[in-house]
């Protein structure tokens, strides 16, 4: 019999009983070796659409392609072995009608092995939340401030500063929970919004920009280890990885030019072979 350890990973159910326990941890990822990194401490792995922005220099998410996501989703499930990975719907993959969320959602469960999707949900999502269920596929909703409508919204705007933007943003979250989703991704909305819209929603809200009245967090892992200059203004920065990164780079650019790299006799001074 093998003697390989056995790790279950995260399930829904898991994921669910934070609502009445811990806040849930939770971080994106996009590829294996940072998934490996980040496993051990994460409830949810999330491939957000953000890869568009973080990794490929896309000005906002709207051009991913569901073949990104396979990608990399593919990628963090290799480098995983305990979290509930999540991957993201892009842009143009779930909007038109229920069937081809449930046809991009089947490729994303199915091709990448992934225990969940998250749709950007406005009220109007709540159908395909309600039709992706219904078929055995887990839904994250995500409401308040939704990326993939940048262009409408004419940049990253917080949600709940007017009375109509609040009771939007309420019904929203109430509409994706109705429609059966396990968990919210709540962001860009103040505190109080937040605490509203968690008291009531009976599944987990995970915020992000939103405060901590939320059942658990999310950060885009580059932003929180500091690889950008700028970030948004809640992000706190938990690591100096461009420092770390521009100083290693010095390092390796004065080794190459003063011929000490890799300088290690071991590894080149052999005899010539028949000498
Ligand atoms: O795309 C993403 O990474 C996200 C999170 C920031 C919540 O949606």
């Amino acid at each position: 019999m093998s003697q390989q350890k056995q790790i279950r990973r995260k399930t829904v159910r898991d994921i669910a009983s934070a609502k009445s326990g811990d806040p849930l941890v939770c971080l994106t990822a996009y590829s294996a070796p940072m998934a490996e990194l980040l496993d051990p401490y994460c409830d949810i792995l999330l491939v957000g659409d953000s890869v568009g922005m973080v990794v490929h220099g896309l000005p906002s998410t709207v051009g991913v392609t569901l073949e990104m996501m396979i990608l990399h989703g593919q990628a963090v499930m290799r480098g995983s072995e305990q979290a509930f990975v999540v991957v993201d719907m892009p842009f143009g993959s779930y909007e038109t009608n229920a069937d081809q969320a449930f046809l991009n959602a089947a490729r994303l469960m199915s091709e990448v092995g992934c225990q969940a999707v998250k749709i950007e949900s406005g009220t109007y999502a709540s159908h395909q939340i309600a039709h992706l269920v219904a078929r055995g596929v887990p839904v994250m909703g995500h409401v308040g401030l939704r990326p993939q409508a940048v262009h409408l919204e004419g940049g990253f705007r917080t949600k709940g500063r007017t009375e109509a933007g609040w009771q939007k943003a309420l019904d929203e979250a109430k509409a994706a929970a109705d429609a059966g989703a396990f968990a919210l991704v709540v962001e860009g909305v103040s505190e109080d919004l937040a605490e509203e819209i968690t008291n009531s929603v009976p599944c987990p809200t995970i915020g992000i920009g939103a405060s901590a009245k939320c059942d658990g967090q999310i950060l885009v892992t580059e932003d929180m280890l500091g690889l950008f200059d700028w970030t948004p203004k809640f992000v706190r920065k938990f690591g100096q990885m461009r420092g770390d990164i521009q100083h290693a780079v010095e390092a390796y650019q004065s080794a190459v030019q003063s011929r000490t790299f890799p300088g290690s006799a071991e590894i080149y001074k052999y005899p010539k072979p028949g000498s």
